[in-house]
């Protein structure tokens, strides 16, 4: 985090998977509260601690920090049993926890109603989701029949409230002829899991008002990109949340002047895991070749899924865009050393439709399917794994940074050549 800010956002601009843990992760020293507003388990979140890897879901990825606490907005919607085993992996794995995590009982409950829900959905929509029961979590929640925390702590106001939310969606069940779940089967899990929960449960909004008025640093994770935003991406292939700047101050119930830096995530080519317009995408050996074939850490699978990721070159207009959009500070780069190796590199600087070039980013499927990429090549480079500095970078990998940097308005303050926290070069 830069030292001046107090309070920094760390966002995806693309369709998620960016590098996000990995930024999170070089820029929380010494800050005292990380906190993730949006989202759920859908989330893969990976970050190296001394060669050992993590993978947070609901988590905040600054957790691993001793002395952080880590808090879950209103705006996330959580996976109980989940987090639980998440904390316990943690706690297992040598790490304290205790007195360190933070949940708001206003974030909503997903339960297995809403996977299996879920799981009906996809037949027809065929979103490619994450199955974490994330938009039907988020639809209960916005048509009030949503299930909250704080409704764990009075089991007959629960029952009664699980009770209405069975009836709620039993027709969807019936049509599908697929077997509705018990009330027992949906609580039991809830409240075995809220035994441990219930001493998390805290004002998170309150905690990180305060604390910054004592003059602490907070750092906020966001999950997924600016293009799965609900409103803002390319729906509706999106996830259900509000995934960018617009949906801090809301998800975490704080002012939204408190936030004083915005660091926009970017990898070096562009992924994305599910359907859904994806205009720089390659096929064929380009597209395996950034993909990997599994047998890195590093190499483009699902960290929540295992799916293998769809692969691209970098959409510069996706970065404008969302740089000027979302009021981008910086930018972090990742994956730099992917491109290591390749003879050309292409990068997206416009899209045109029907030979002209667009000025506005297209908000419907059928402009997006008949776009056409425009691209510069550029030439490759050997190796940026081992470069310490800018300057020790190759000439060629230094003339990608800037041109990302021209394509994007906006300057570049790491560069990611690896999965490391070391493995980091700050501008
Ligand atoms: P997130 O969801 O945005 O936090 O990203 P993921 O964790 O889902 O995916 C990013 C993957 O790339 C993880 O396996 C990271 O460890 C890895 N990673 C991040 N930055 C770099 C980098 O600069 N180089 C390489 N090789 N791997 C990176
Ligand atoms: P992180 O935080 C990449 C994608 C899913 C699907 C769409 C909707 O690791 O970057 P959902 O389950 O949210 O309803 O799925 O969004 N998706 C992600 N893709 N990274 C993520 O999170 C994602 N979370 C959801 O693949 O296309
Ligand atoms: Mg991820």
């Amino acid at each position: 985090m830069d030292s001046e800010n107090q309070c920094t956002l760390v966002n995806g601009l693309f369709w998620g998977d960016e590098g996000k843990a990995k930024a999170i992760d070089v820029l929380d020293e010494g800050v005292n509260i990380v906190a993730r507003y949006q989202g759920g388990a859908n989330a893969g979140h990976t970050i190296y601690i001394d060669g050992e890897k993590f993978v947070f879901h609901q988590v905040p990825s600054g957790l691993l920090r001793e002395n952080t606490i880590g808090a879950m907005g209103a705006g996330m919607v959580l996976d109980l049993p989940q987090l639980v085993d998440e904390i316990n992996d943690i706690n297992n794995r040598g790490f304290d926890t205790s007195g360190r995590i933070m949940v708001s009982p206003r974030a909503h409950v997903t339960t297995i109603l809403h996977k299996q829900i879920e799981k009906i959905y996809e037949k027809s929509l065929g979103i490619g989701t994450t199955l974490k029961g994330i938009g039907p979590t988020y639809a209960d929640k916005y048509s009030r029949s949503g299930l909250r925390l704080g409704d764990l702590m009075d089991y007959k106001n629960l029952k009664e409230r699980v009770g209405q939310l069975i009836e709620f969606h039993k027709p969807l069940f019936v049509y599908n002829d697929a077997q509705l779940p018990t009330i027992a089967q949906i609580i039991d899990p809830l409240l075995e899991s809220f035994s441990t929960v219930k001493d998390w449960v805290g004002d998170v909004s309150a905690i990180i008002t305060d604390s910054m008025k004592l003059g602490k640093k907070v750092l906020i994770e966001g999950a997924q990109g600016a293009m799965l935003d609900i409103d803002w991406g390319t729906y509706p292939y999106v996830t259900s949340s509000s995934t960018c700047f617009s949906g801090v101050a809301h998800g975490l119930g704080i002012d939204p002047r408190l936030v004083d830096n915005v660091v926009g995530l970017a990898k070096a080519f562009t992924t994305r895991v599910g359907h859904g317009p994806f205009p720089t995408e390659i096929e064929g050996e380009m597209s395996e070749r950034l993909r990997g074939t599994g047998e890195n850490e590093w190499d483009e699978f699902g960290a929540t899924t295992g799916r293998p990721r769809r692969c691209g070159w970098l959409d510069g207009f996706v970065l404008s865009m969302n740089c000027k959009r979302w009021g981008v500070n910086k930018l972090f780069l990742t994956k730099m050393d992917i491109l290591d190796g390749m003879e050309k590199i292409n990068i997206c600087s416009a899209y045109k439709i029907n030979g002209k070039i667009l000025r506005v980013y297209p908000s419907t499927l059928e402009e997006l399917e008949k776009v056409e990429p425009v691209y510069e090549e550029l030439s490759g480079w050997e190796n940026s794994r081992s470069a310490k500095t800018f300057d020790d970078l190759p000439e060629n990998a230094r003339y990608y940074i800037k041109r990302v940097e021209q394509l994007a308005g906006c300057p570049i303050g790491w560069v990611s050549t690896g999965p490391n926290r070391s493995e980091t070069i700050i501008r």
